[in-house]
């Protein structure tokens, strides 16, 4: 019997799991610089949960959920996204009770039900932030350039950022109103009707050629927006603008949760085909509410850490020597394998990557691996260089040599590889 992973998940073994870590810690660095907080988080909670916080119209709740009842009888569904359960955990902790906003990050494994398809996975990888408890539209705009950061840090210049207003309840009412009307006289089907009753702006979102071109004429929510949702939109172009962001206002943008209020925004790549959406976030004022907070309003984003990856390597930017190793020892016999492993263990404590080629292997075959795992520099150590007290540092892109005394080695090797 020889097992295959699940249909649809998204798997990372090397060489490429070193571009798939490079790039998620790309995504993570702006975020951690600025000043949001790890939240490790269950990748499974109550079905419920979801249900409530994802919204009942959208796809995600409908037909994507991997839930299934543990052993107590109770319903459990597999994270299909970080928000709600990272609010849970928030209210859960009192981790708003102290000053605001409280930010927080997690990333990991998430699960969705869909077609796979390149770029759309069951199991896929992603990193999010959640800011709680401030309205400041500049926080918007940060968030938003937090993201745009992370995408640049890749080295991505293929994408584009648009960016919309769902507006706050008063204009959504007003909207929807007319959105409602619009809809009833569109000859649509029974189970779109339906989904349409309990979140008109899915519409929007439709796949289906013929309802893609009859919501064309639809009233757009931009049009509806409060004078105090227009305030906030207009303030976040502003700080976008200062920061530098372009983007470009999409009226028609539907995200697929349905928690989403005033600032929403995408990340969209250019190469990637449909399944384009990089990343993605927005506000979502009186979500706490709705699984039992406080009324605090909060707004983050979600980063396909998958799809960040094919990006990268569509544009050829991947960062080939992330994560090599530093240096591999070749031992030849017993006393210079006791001598590797000293060496690399003093090594490795100062930070440098070393690798060992055990298994009393030749000279050759140890060569061969080394350069195989694509590490910078290669030491043999073999009786000669007991004797002498001397080795050659190889360096493995140029094939120079130099040599070393072994009582200097680590202190030779320290300066050579971190310029300290
Ligand atoms: P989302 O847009 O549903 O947002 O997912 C975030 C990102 O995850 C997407 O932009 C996409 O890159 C990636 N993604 C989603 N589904 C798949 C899939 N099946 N395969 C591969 N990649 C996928 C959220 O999940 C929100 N929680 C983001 C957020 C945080 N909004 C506010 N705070």
């Amino acid at each position: 019997m020889r097992y295959q992973a699940p249909k649809g998940v998204s798997e990372y073994y090397p060489p490429r799991s070193r571009s798939f870590e490079w790039v998620r810690q790309c995504l993570l660095a702006p975020i951690q610089r600025a000043g949001y907080q790890l939240l490790e988080l269950p990748v499974f909670e109550d079905t419920e949960l979801f249900t409530r916080g994802v919204g009942a119209s959208t796809d995600v709740v409908n037909k994507e959920m991997y839930t299934f009842e543990d052993r107590g009888s109770r319903s459990i569904t597999l994270r299909p996204e970080g928000t709600v359960g990272a609010l849970r955990s928030v209210i859960e902790h009192g981790l708003d009770k102290g000053s605001l906003p409280a930010k927080f990050y997690y990333s990991g494994a998430f699960f969705r039900a869909e077609r796979p398809q390149a770029g759309r996975y069951r199991q896929f990888y992603s990193v999010g932030i959640e800011a709680v408890g401030t309205d400041d539209p500049a926080i918007d705009a940060e968030v938003i350039a937090i993201a745009d950061a992370g995408f640049r840090n890749i080295g991505l210049k293929q994408f584009h950022l648009e960016i919309t207003s769902l507006g706050d309840r008063e204009s959504r009412a007003a909207h929807r109103i007319d959105l409602k009307k619009f809809i009833a006289q569109l000859s649509l089907d029974e189970a779109t009707r339906n989904r349409a009753e309990i979140n008109p702006l899915r519409l929007f979102d439709d796949k289906r050629e013929e309802v893609r071109s009859a919501m064309k004429a639809a009233p757009v929510l931009l049009d509806y927006l409060s004078h105090e949702s227009k305030t906030h939109f207009e303030a976040v172009q502003k700080y976008l603008k200062v920061l530098n962001i372009d983007y470009v206002v999409n009226p028609r943008m539907v995200r697929g949760l349905d928690y989403y209020t005033g600032t929403t925004f995408e990340f969209v790549h250019d190469l990637l085909g449909a399944q384009s959406g990089i990343g993605g976030g927005g506000r979502y004022d009186g979500l706490m509410e709705e699984i039992g907070g406080s009324a605090l309003t909060g707004i983050g984003f979600g980063l396909g850490v998958d799809r960040a990856l094919l990006a990268a390597e569509a544009e050829g930017v991947v960062d080939q020597s992330a994560f090599l190793g530093d240096l591999c020892i070749i031992p030849l016999g017993d006393e210079a394998k006791s001598l590797a492993l000293q060496i690399a263990h003093e090594l490795r404590s100062v930070s440098v990557s070393v690798e060992i080629a055990f298994g009393d292997r030749s000279v050759k075959s140890g060569m061969k691996s080394a350069d195989k795992s694509g590490v910078k520099y290669v030491i043999v150590l073999g009786e000669e260089e007991l004797q002498s007290g001397a080795a050659e540092l190889k360096e493995m892109s140029t094939g120079e040599a130099t040599s070393v005394t072994l009582s200097s080695l680590v202190p030779t090797l320290v300066t050579t590889l971190t310029g300290k």
